[in-house]
């Protein structure tokens, strides 16, 4: 993961870089730093944790120079410390920040050390700087130099380096790893994505995969990996310019929380033509010849497509299968007979899943991306994208994003059903109907805080707790045990209820809290037996229903209850107590709820 920045051509960057820094943090916390070059020295200032200690170093002893880069780090190689911090400087010549894995560093780093560099962390990433100090010894021009190293290095990467060598210039390179760059008026900026740039420039050139590019303060010339100019095409992005804000709440995923009625009601009127019509923007005839989707995703956005199987077996018809996205293509598998890839992202630039639906395309299914942020790898990549208008989603812990996505996961199985003739006319007019109370109901499940509270205050002190769901419920289980997971660091698992007496049923102790969801659905009589299971082994039943069905059992301690609603809507209403349950205990155990540790927003790295 990682966040990179850099700028050229400012009087004094490093103010800006840290405003940058503080736009990626999403992308890791564990150290960050600024390396700036002001009459040929380089100035370094490295903090571990979260950009405001960064920010608090900068204070005291602030920096000055024209030109800088910075980086905020989610630590794969080397433990987090300050010397494994970024940036690098090799030979005090070259300083580098580099997102990504370099796979093959332990052979350069053992062939640097032969040649007498000296290696100072423990990172991947500082051989990038070594091999430019050779590159540049050896009296390579910038071009030439990154050539060569680009080619000596394996793996992902987003890099760029300065060097006193070339004091007028940033290279930086992509392979895999996502990388902008921004034209302003006097000076040219370098970012993990627009959003890093917003306050300087909203004109941003992308990288393409192995791009490398020369950036000087007024010019910018990209090359690919011949060393053969090409031209890129800046495109004007709509990053918002100002820092998003907690607006009065305590924590951005409480915020997020809240805003899941606005955020749906987006999401559906996005997606509502004339005359109610569902408006995708993919064209029926495409939907129609859908013939099977696989789904490819991860975390919370896997969860999601597990759902939508639900979903658009029973209305559309088609075969789905969901594949987590690390998995899929190292798998080899066979996707003779599906015509269709399904990319569900709320950043969409998770790697996993963006090599997934790279994979599928070279086996020429056609793709679809689900995404939140439209100017991203995920969408770019693929033929048709579907975006989910969740706005900006900052929590670690996705919320709204997740209930977005089932909101455009569901509507797009009637689409697809509607376009095959699997519905008629007043059976999608029926679900259309259904979607549509989705902000209103989702409003009033907010109301379930207070009831959580009593619960959360007994989660706060347990070891594990399960999750059972059956049905569309079953991947809401998942979801609520990894929620309780990343939040709260309480072990959690979610089961399908009826799989529990094949195994999993042997965790039940006296007094495990287990989490039952009940919807008003078909599976009713199954649940309340697999609950009765776990009761009789003396589980602690905590009960999320819904609140027509909440009295069909006496043996639950606590019952939480959701609107009444048709089964179909049951999977994005249950979401929510969930949500609200990881939200409230984290908060009781005192956990940082925004930025939960080991984590980062956008996970960038295999
Ligand atoms: O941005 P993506 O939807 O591709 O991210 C996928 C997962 O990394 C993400 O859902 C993760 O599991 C969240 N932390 C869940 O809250």
């Amino acid at each position: 993961m990682c966040g990179i920045v850099g700028a050229i051509g400012l009087g004094n960057c490093s103010p800006m870089l840290l405003d940058s820094l503080k736009r990626l943090e999403y992308r890791g916390y564990d150290s960050s730093g600024i390396v700036t070059s002001d009459a040929g020295e380089f100035e370094l200032r490295r903090s571990v944790g979260k950009i405001k200690n960064l920010e608090e170093t900068v204070n005291e002893k602030p920096l000055s120079g024209s030109i800088g880069l910075g980086h905020t780090r989610w630590a794969t190689h080397g433990g987090v410390s300050e010397r494994n911090a970024h940036p690098h400087i090799a030979a005090d010549r070259v300083a580098i920040v580099h997102n990504g894995i370099i796979e093959n560093y332990e052979s350069i780093k053992a062939k640097l050390h032969a040649k007498g560099y000296n290696i100072l962390s423990d990172t991947d990433s500082e051989v990038i700087a070594h091999l430019f100090v050779e590159a540049f010894e050896a009296g390579l021009t910038p071009s030439e130099a990154t050539r060569r190293v680009t080619s000596e290095i394996d793996g992902a990467y987003a890099f760029a380096a300065i060097s006193k060598d070339f004091p007028n210039l940033i290279i930086a390179a992509r392979n895999s790893s996502p990388l902008a760059i921004g034209l302003g008026d006097t000076g040219s900026f370098i970012g993990s994505d627009a959003i890093a740039l917003a306050p300087v420039t909203r004109r941003v050139i992308y990288l393409k995969d192995l791009d490398y590019a020369i950036v000087r303060a007024d010019a910018v010339q990209v090359f690919r990996p011949d060393g053969s100019e090409t031209k890129r095409e800046p495109v004007i992005v709509s990053a918002s310019l100002a820092l998003i804000n907690k607006g009065g709440y305590r924590h951005f995923m409480e915020k997020e929380i809240y805003e899941q009625p606005d955020s749906i009601a987006n999401t559906i009127r996005a997606f509502s033509g004339v005359n109610g019509k569902i408006a995708l923007g993919v064209s029926s005839r495409t939907l129609g010849n859908i013939n099977g989707i696989v789904m490819l995703a991860a975390g919370t956005s896997y969860f999601a497509s597990l759902v939508a199987r639900y979903w658009i077996e029973r209305i559309a018809k088609i075969p789905v299968s969901c594949e987590l996205a690390s998995e899929f293509h190292y798998r080899e598998p066979v996707t003779s007979g599906i015509n269709t890839a399904l990319a569900i992202s709320q950043s969409g630039e998770s790697l996993d899943t963006l090599k997934a639906i790279n994979f599928a395309a070279e086996r020429n299914l056609s793709t679809i991306a689900l995404v939140n942020v439209l100017d991203s790898s995920i969408a770019r990549d693929s033929d048709f994208v579907l975006e989910t208008k969740a706005g900006p989603e900052i929590g670690v812990a996705s919320t709204k994003a997740f209930t977005a996505q089932l909101t455009v996961l569901i509507t797009l199985a009637v689409a697809i059903a509607e376009a095959k003739n699997e519905l008629h006319e007043l059976q999608v007019k029926k679900t259309l109907g259904q979607i549509k109370l989705l902000p209103g109901l989702v409003a009033k499940t907010l109301d379930a805080f207070e009831s959580i509270k009593p619960v959360a205050g007994e989660l706060k002190s347990v070891q594990s707790v399960l999750f059972l769901g059956r049905g569309p419920l079953f991947p809401i289980a998942l979801e609520g045990a990894l929620k309780l997971k990343e939040l709260s660091y309480i072990h959690a698992e979610g089961f399908a209820a009826g799989e529990m007496k094949h195994g999993p049923i042997a965790l039940i102790e006296e007094k495990l809290p287990v989490i039952g969801l009940l919807a008003n659905d078909n599976l009713i009589g199954k649940v309340i037996s697999n609950l009765k299971e776990a009761n009789s082994r003396g589980g602690t039943i905590i009960l999320i229903a819904d609140e027509k069905v909440a009295n069909s059992i006496d043996f639950a301690s606590y019952v939480i209850t959701v609107p009444a609603s048709d089964p179909v809507l049951a999977p994005i209403l249950f979401s929510v107590p969930v949500q609200i349950l990881a939200y409230l205990t984290a908060l009781d155990k005192g956990t940082d709820v925004d930025q939960p540790r080991n984590l980062a927003k956008s996970v960038t790295v295999e």
